[in-house]
């Protein structure tokens, strides 16, 4: 982001998706979250907010469905800069969504993460980088992730973000079914099952594997979810299943599913298992990590 910020009137900034290359949880809070320990890669699948100066605040969509109004994050986040600042501005922001809501891949936190940068800039109401995360853990676990780098490491309920210096070499094949499985279901389903029997890597294991070939990360892309996704999604698509036949060698499941990500060595490869995978009647989309997380496309004008 740059930092000159005077003369801004419009601006445009592309938020990106997330996978959780592991996730496991360590317990349920007293406030009904549950402490977790995860690793999170941002990827190249982006939605794109584009703010402009208005007399009042408005949200428009195109692209993929997104709740309109009031109960999208993005106003959310809005309104959160509004109370936290006492700024009384407007705003025309326009969404273009192409990251499917209710997968796993963060879109809506990343949303408003981009929302709460947007704003502060066009706004002026000249927030730091680590305010503006403060204020995004109280919109949604996700949301501080996305004022990290490209990979992160995930504590307490998603509010601790500890940055990791590591960009990994793989390509990242997304795949996800047509339907998406509400988090608080799973997470409920997950309270239900019994705790896993067998040792699981520690999540931080991956981090020694992120410039290794991708079929040596296999073992280690562990979700504690997935079994209660797996419950929550009953006897409807399972792209994992999808995933492994069609040849992929390293899958996981991100944040409580739907999605799944497959880990590729090369574009020819990813492009390959995509295209598979799109045969097989999943949907799936070709992208690497993003180390451009909160990214500005276009300049103050
Ligand atoms: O924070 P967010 O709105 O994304 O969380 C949605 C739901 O997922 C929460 O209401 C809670 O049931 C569950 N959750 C959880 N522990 C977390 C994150 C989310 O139990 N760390």
């Amino acid at each position: 982001m740059r930092d000159d910020t005077s003369s801004i009137e419009r601006l445009s900034l592309e938020a990106p998706a997330k996978v959780n290359l592991t996730l496991r949880v360590l317990g349920a809070r007293s406030d009904g979250y549950h402490d977790l320990e995860s690793v999170v890669a941002a990827v190249s699948l982006f939605d794109t907010l584009e703010f402009e100066a208005a007399p009042n605040l408005k949200i428009t969509c195109e692209g993929m469905a997104v709740p309109a109004g009031n109960e999208n994050l993005v106003m959310k986040a809005a309104r959160r800069l509004v109370a936290q600042t006492g700024c009384c501005k407007g705003a025309h922001i326009h969404l273009k969504k192409r990251i499917p809501a209710g997968r796993g891949f963060g879109g809506g936190s990343s949303d408003a993460a981009a929302a709460l940068v947007g704003l502060n800039a066009l706004w002026r109401t000249g927030l730091g980088p680590g305010d503006l995360a403060r204020l995004g853990a109280s919109i949604g676990s996700d949301v501080p992730l996305f004022f990290g780098p490209c990979v992160s490491v995930m504590r307490g309920r998603g509010e601790h973000v500890e940055p990791v210096p590591a960009v990994p070499c793989w390509w990242m094949v997304l795949a996800w079914p047509a339907f998406g499985l509400p988090t608080a279901e799973v997470y409920a389903a997950y309270d239900r099952l019994p705790r896993p029997a067998a040792p699981r890597p520690a999540a931080t294991e991956i981090l020694g594997s992120l410039s290794r070939p991708a079929r040596e990360a296999q073992a280690l892309l562990v979700n504690d979810l997935e079994p209660a996704a797996d419950v929550v999604r009953g006897a409807r698509t399972n792209v994992r299943v999808i995933l492994q036949e069609a040849g992929a060698v390293a899958v996981g499941m991100t944040g409580s599913g739907s999605a799944y990500f497959a880990l590729a060595d090369t574009r020819a490869d990813a492009c390959c298992l995509a295209e598979r995978i799109r045969a097989a009647g999943a949907e799936t989309y070709v992208a690497t990590p993003t180390a451009d997380v909160q990214a500005q496309k276009e300049g103050p004008s």
